[in-house]
């Protein structure tokens, strides 16, 4: 078996506000190996967003802890964990967050700028993501003059253009019309089984769920395959 790329032990979240303590997980464990398609669904509420930002090292969990290609991440500071997130993670979400002052080509070259690529190597790589969307000819539009399943191609774009060794997606097609988001889900598959990618895909949607590798069910604050 090829290693894990991305690994959740035994996490737990409990969200206390004031009197109010709801507990959200409880007990999750995951392995996602290289390259594998994994889909995660349950009801609206049962967790999946929350598991997604710890597995992002965007929020701590309570307890347990998340490991990126066997690393943990509570063994970094803020700012080297940001590093390594950039160098690991893409992301996408149901919302594109794209800047709306960038056109396509610098919102995909964000992460290559982070990285301090140089500026015409940036772009030049962020044009190559948008042709790989097919969105090439697109590129000085700016997100208000895109369609919503083009700009969510410019956030796919965006997420891949480091070649991340996962990327995570909460809802990517949420937004989109049925047809629009199946060529969405068809082009990210594509595009991760090219790169080598593994995919973490939370959806609502069934017939795009099974067409990943593994499907898991958030459930009661725990995954079952
Ligand atoms: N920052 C927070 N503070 C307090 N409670 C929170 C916070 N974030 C999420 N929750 C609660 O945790 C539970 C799970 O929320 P989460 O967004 O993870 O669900 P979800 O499975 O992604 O739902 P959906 O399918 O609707 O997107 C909800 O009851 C929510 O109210
Ligand atoms: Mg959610």
């Amino acid at each position: 078996m090829s290693e894990a790329v991305l690994s959740a032990v035994d996490l737990h979240k409990r969200y206390r506000q004031g009197p109010l303590d709801v507990s959200v997980l409880h007990g999750v464990n995951l392995d996602i190996r290289a390259g594998e398609s994994v889909a995660v669904v349950g009801a609206s509420g049962s967790g999946k967003s929350s598991l997604m930002h710890l597995l992002a090292g965007l929020d701590a969990p309570t307890q347990g802890h998340v490991e990126w290609s066997g690393e943990r991440l509570s063994s970094w500071g803020l700012a080297e964990l940001g590093r390594r997130r950039n160098l690991h993670l893409g992301f996408v979400f149901q919302f594109h967050h794209l800047l709306p002052e960038l056109d396509a080509v610098d919102n995909v070259a964000i992460p290559l700028w982070i990285r301090r690529v140089p500026t015409a190597l940036a772009r030049q790589q962020a044009l190559e993501a948008l042709q790989q969307v097919g969105l090439g000819q697109r590129s000085a539009h700016r997100p208000a003059e895109l369609s919503g399943g083009e700009r969510q191609r410019v956030a796919l774009a965006r997420a891949m253009v480091t070649r991340p060794a996962c990327l995570l997606a909460d809802e990517p097609t949420g937004n989109l019309d049925r047809d629009t988001a199946q060529d969405m889900f068809g082009l990210l598959l594509n595009l991760c089984d090219q790169q080598g990618t593994a995919l973490v895909m939370v959806t609502h949607d069934e017939t795009l769920a099974a067409r990943c590798d593994r499907l898991l069910r958030l459930q009661h604050g725990q995954l079952e395959e």
